[in-house]
């Protein structure tokens, strides 16, 4: 086959690396966009991978960056805004999507792969996240027709090595010493390993029974917030008493967490945390032919016994990157 020309949009986040490694591995060229180049270099150690510094929100700086590619891959994405009010939510997730999709319009590329999240609806999701996450569906959908084709993936929570889920609530439970109070603990996830949602979106580029299609990713099992934070304790290699939180108490706690510095949980994240994140009768994955990987498998390989100083680099990372809308 041969090599085809990705360029990636939020290629240095957490899914983007593995994307790209999986990319390269099937012989593709792959160009990461990043907004501070220097900050990623060490993605250069993936050959046949270039990383280009862009402001992917001035739209001729964004055409000039993806123009020639045969496939753009559209991952960029926030938890948190800067402000209370959605709009840097709407900016990320659908002002992008929409340019992204009519400037592969514009520049004849003929495939798009757009990044959503299961729960995202438009009007109707509890989260200015998950309603805006909808609507850049739509939007880029929209946009892209009828020349590009568009293939949306819609996962349950991710985890695989240098996840944000697993290895967050790990470093909270090390710096919580004896009882970790959780809010949302009832909630129900399918969390699905990195390497099957990249394995789903690399499968999809060549593939027509994909085009315009939705997909929604998840794991093999559903388990509470509550289960999946005690057998991270218990992998971890910490006791830890989890006290879960009613609703009040969920919604004071992010409340107050919102104004900590870098936003360790929002209210926002708690009304997208309130709603059940697992697939309806249909997951995406089996259509894929992909059998989902269990977090068994796979958690204990990157969720050493680490302590809580080990990993203050990884927090002063995450500070230094915590990007808002
Ligand atoms: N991880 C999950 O559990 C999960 C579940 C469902 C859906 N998703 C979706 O999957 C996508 C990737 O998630 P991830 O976990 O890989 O996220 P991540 O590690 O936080 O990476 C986010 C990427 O987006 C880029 N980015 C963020 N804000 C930006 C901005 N304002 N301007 C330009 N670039 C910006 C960052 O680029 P630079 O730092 O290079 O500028 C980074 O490469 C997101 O859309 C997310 O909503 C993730």
């Amino acid at each position: 086959m041969a090599s085809r020309k990705v360029c990636i949009l939020g290629g240095t986040g957490f899914v983007g690396r593995h994307l790209a490694n999986e990319l390269y591995r099937r012989g593709d060229q792959v160009r990461v966009l990043t907004a501070n180049r220097e900050r990623h270099r060490e993605l250069l150690i993936v050959p046949s991978l270039t990383l280009r510094e862009v402001d992917v929100f001035d739209t001729r700086a964004l055409e000039q960056a993806i123009a020639g590619h045969d496939v753009v891959i559209n991952l960029i994405g926030i938890l948190n805004e800067r402000g209370h009010d959605g709009s840097g939510f709407h900016k990320v997730h659908v002002q992008l999507p929409r340019q992204v999709a009519e400037s592969c319009r514009k520049l004849g590329i003929p495939r798009l792969l757009q990044m959503s999240a299961l729960g995202a609806e438009p009007g109707r999701a509890p989260s200015y996240y998950l309603r805006s996450k909808g609507e850049g569906e739509s939007q880029a959908l929209m946009q892209a027709r009828p020349d590009v084709a568009v293939t949306i993936f819609r996962p349950s929570v991710i985890f695989g090595p240098g996840d944000s889920f697993i290895n967050r609530f790990a470093g909270l439970l090390r710096l919580v010493p004896l009882a970790f109070p959780l809010a949302c603990h009832r909630s129900r996830y399918a969390p699905v390993f990195v390497g099957d949602v990249v394995r789903a979106f690399a499968n999809s580029i060549d593939d027509p029974d994909t085009y315009n299609q939705r997909f929604d990713l998840c794991g093999p099992h559903i388990y509470t917030l509550r289960e999946i934070v005690e057998y991270t304790a218990r992998t971890a290699g910490l006791r830890r008493r989890i006290i879960g939180l009613n609703d009040l108490f969920s919604r004071l706690q992010a409340g107050i967490m919102e104004y900590l510095p870098g936003k360790p949980l929002s209210v926002d994240n708690y009304l997208s945390t309130r709603v059940d994140n697992v697939c309806g009768t249909r997951n995406g994955l089996d259509f894929f032919g992909i059998e989902p990987t269990p977090m068994e498998a796979v958690v204990p390989t990157y969720l050493g016994q680490r302590t809580a100083r080990d990993q203050y680099p990884e927090y002063r990372r995450q500070a230094r990157s915590g990007r808002h809308g």
